[in-house]
């Protein structure tokens, strides 16, 4: 018997990364094979992104996705959030060339006050939610903050596209398959501050930190490239990355639906107090995720390196927070 539809709410859907997702979502890429969708789609009001989101929609339509169960175009958020059981909120200002991402916290800042409220007030009460717009955390700590009636636990932001990247550079350096590195975690904020951290990371049980034995590679190699890929491809490509960001966003929801496997994965999250985030900081954390829910991985021996590291962070994520506190 055929399941019953979902409905996946994703804002920003007529911009590159919408590009890129839509369609893998309505491809079942991100649900399952067997799970049929309901789009609802919000861009803002503007005559030049409503039209072209018609485009998409048309394109979309023209894939004849045995899956796609229905779709929606809005610019009202209270519209496009009803009875949402996923909302991806990617649609915010990205940041351009030599842009820094704290100028884009006050643009920004209004754009998650709304858009939470509208969650809280017509989404399901087990909505999903993943803040891909920048500044991802902090977004996602706003649009919390706002919805005090959804569970905090439900507000998430994306981490996921450093992890990846954490693990292809790691991948490149030991010479071993992408699919076999586990045990990698990204702390803190999606920011150039965030920490990848591999000192966890086995390759069929072997410790990746042994085979690497390179504190230099990774103080002033590997953390540089990882903590700044996003400016390298804005430098590159005159735009922020986009297909790179949503397979990271489809990564991020299906592991959160459908279960890890037993495997961490790195979730941006509200802190419970673990490993001395205060809490309700939206932090990057390693996490295991089974039957829809994640869970911290907790009891890990933080060294005096990665302390610092994580202070470093943290730090950066209390400022922001601390900059939007007048908003809320
Ligand atoms: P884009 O400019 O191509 O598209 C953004 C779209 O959002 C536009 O079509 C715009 O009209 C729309 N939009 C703006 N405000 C909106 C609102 N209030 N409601 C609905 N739609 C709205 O940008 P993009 O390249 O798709 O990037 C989107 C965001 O994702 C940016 O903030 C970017 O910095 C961020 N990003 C995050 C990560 C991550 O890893 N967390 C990675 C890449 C990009
Ligand atoms: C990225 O990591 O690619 C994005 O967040 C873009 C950016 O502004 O760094």
């Amino acid at each position: 018997m055929r399941k019953k539809p979902v409905r996946v709410a994703v804002t920003g859907a007529a911009g590159q990364i919408g590009y890129a997702l839509l369609f893998r979502i309505a491809s079942g890429e991100m649900l399952g094979k067997d799970q049929p969708v309901i789009l609802q789609l919000l861009e803002v009001p503007a005559d030049g992104p409503q039209k072209a989101l018609k485009g998409v929609m048309m394109e979309l339509d023209d894939c004849a996705f045995p899956l796609l169960a229905g779709m929606q175009a809005h610019s009202d958020p209270a519209a496009a959030f009803r009875d949402a059981d996923y909302a991806l909120l990617v649609g915010s200002r990205p940041r351009g060339p030599g842009m820094e991402r704290a100028e884009l916290l006050a643009v920004n800042g209004a754009i998650f006050i709304a858009q939470g409220r509208a969650l809280d007030a017509v989404a399901s009460r087990d909505v999903k939610v993943l803040v891909v717009g920048n500044p991802a955390n902090t977004n996602a700590y706003i649009a919390m903050k706002s919805a005090p009636g959804l569970p905090r636990k439900n507000f998430t932001a994306m981490l996921r596209l450093d992890h990846n990247r954490a693990v292809s550079q790691i991948a490149a350096k030991t010479g071993k398959a992408v699919a076999d590195i586990e045990k990698l975690v990204v702390w803190g904020n999606h920011s150039p501050t965030m920490y990848a951290d591999y000192r966890f990371a086995t390759v069929h049980g072997e410790s990746v930190a042994r085979m690497i034995d390179d504190q230099e590679w990774n103080a002033n190699v590997f953390l540089p490239t990882v903590g700044k890929r996003g400016a390298a491809i804005i430098e590159a490509r005159g735009l922020s990355s986009a297909a790179s960001a949503a397979n990271a966003a489809i990564d991020h929801m299906r592991d959160w639906a459908l279960g890890s496997n037993g495997k961490w994965v790195t979730m941006g999250v509200p802190s419970d107090g673990q490993y001395g985030i205060p809490g309700d900081t939206l932090f990057g954390f390693p996490v295991t995720c089974e039957n829809g829910t994640y869970k911290i991985v907790e009891g890990l021996e933080i060294d005096a390196f990665s302390q610092e590291r994580i202070r470093i962070t943290l730090a950066e994520l209390q400022g922001e927070q601390d900059g939007v506190k007048h908003l809320l």
